[in-house]
């Protein structure tokens, strides 16, 4: 029988492609989001791709009553938490809307879970919970420490979701932590769409490719690497997909095992530097892209990649894509929208 997953967050940029990679692997999919960062118009477009609309529901996650209602009407087999909010910077600005949407918001939906008897979750964390790493390459069992706000909310969900599951007969659930997601689904038709001023790399270098913006500023080439700029582990958003699709078959396999929380990192093991990058996004878009060096953005780290061996003894899970692919798909995406979905 096909079996349905619940995806918070569905119509966001990680979330639209996860629905749309459960959808052509055979799952059925019911989206819950508020649109507060994003737009309904992803969910069409995944409905064209697949020609299998996903159910849509607009909808807060620290909204219990439109939970409940969501629940009594879907049969939900796991629920994949994407929803939550994702700028640092505004977290330490106003910590108060980071504790509330991601932890409140966290907390309503198992709380949901539990009272219509839903009993596997797959959460979206995040590799920024290790800090300012020690040694690399990161394993799950590398220390965690926060720098800000945003890295604590998804730390304390990762708490209270082993605990709830470690209490909870019949529970067996996943914390993924993402490293950075970059590029976009083949058809170019669903991607990354930052409202406002885009913080991270990728989207800020594909907004300067389009001309929306002057100049890349490259913060900092003073680091202790190769070429002075900092280095992180980029993963295709569809190879990310991918692994929420192998977290949801491995739960859903083992139904009769013990109740556990699995911590698993979603990387490619590979870091590529800053410079790297750019590089390969020029020669993505075959021509330069200015950039110019500036200060080190403060709270960065000097260099963090995973170590993504438990991904694949665990789901059997592995990259496919590499940097010159995540450049040319995140491309296509942004010349064929460049004003995102508006
Ligand atoms: P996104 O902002 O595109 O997606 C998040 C979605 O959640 C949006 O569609 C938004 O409208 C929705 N949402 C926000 N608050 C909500 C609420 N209260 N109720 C219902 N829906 C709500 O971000 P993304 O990049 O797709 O990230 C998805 C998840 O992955 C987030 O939890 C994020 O913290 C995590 N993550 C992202 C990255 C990254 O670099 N993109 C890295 C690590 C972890
Ligand atoms: C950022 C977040 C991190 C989050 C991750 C998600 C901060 C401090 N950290 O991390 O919590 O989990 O995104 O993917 O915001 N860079 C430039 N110029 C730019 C933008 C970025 O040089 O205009 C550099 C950065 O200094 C960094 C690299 O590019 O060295 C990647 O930056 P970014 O995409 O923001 O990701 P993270 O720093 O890993």
């Amino acid at each position: 029988m096909t079996k349905t997953i619940l995806a918070t967050g569905g119509a966001g940029y990680i979330g639209s492609h996860v629905t749309l990679e459960l959808l052509t692997s055979g799952y059925e999919v019911v989206v819950f989001d508020n649109l507060s960062n994003s737009s309904a118009k992803s969910i069409e477009r995944v409905s064209r791709i697949t020609n299998g609309a996903p159910h849509f529901i607009e909808g807060d996650v620290r909204d219990a009553s439109a939970l409940d209602h969501l629940f009594e009407t879907f049969s939900i087999d796991a629920v994949i938490h994407l929803a939550g909010l994702k700028a640092v910077g505004e977290s330490v600005a106003h910590p108060e809307r980071y504790y509330d949407v991601n932890v409140a918001g966290s907390t309503t939906l198992f709380n949901a879970m539990f009272r219509h008897n839903v009993k596997h979750a797959v959460f979206s964390s995040s590799a920024t919970v290790y800090g300012e790493p020690e040694t690399m390459p990161l394993t799950e069992s590398s220390p965690t420490g926060p720098l800000n706000p945003y890295g604590a909310t998804k730390l304390m969900v990762e708490q209270i979701l082993q605990d709830i599951t470690g209490a909870s007969p019949g529970w067996r659930s996943m914390i993924l932590r993402y490293f950075n997601p970059v590029g976009a689904h083949v058809s170019g038709e669903i991607g990354e769409d930052p409202l406002g001023f885009p913080n991270n790399l990728f989207p800020f270098i594909a907004q300067v490719a389009t001309g929306h913006r002057d100049l890349l500023q490259i913060f900092g080439d003073d680091y202790n690497t190769a070429d002075g700029t900092a280095i992180r582990d980029y993963i295709h958003v569809m190879d990310l997909a991918r692994g929420h699709v192998k977290a949801i078959d491995y739960l859903l396999a083992n139904e009769s095992k013990e109740n556990s929380t699995p911590i698993v990192n979603l990387g490619t093991g590979v870091g590529s530097s800053v410079k790297e990058v750019l590089i390969a996004w020029e020669q993505a878009c075959g021509f330069p892209i200015k950039s110019e060096i500036t200060a080190r953005r403060a709270g960065d780290v000097q260099i963090s990649y995973a170590d993504a061996q438990k991904a694949k003894e665990l789901l059997g899970w592995e990259t496919l894509y590499d940097l010159p692919r995540m450049c040319k798909d995140h491309w296509r995406w942004q010349k064929g929208n460049p004003e995102g979905y508006r």
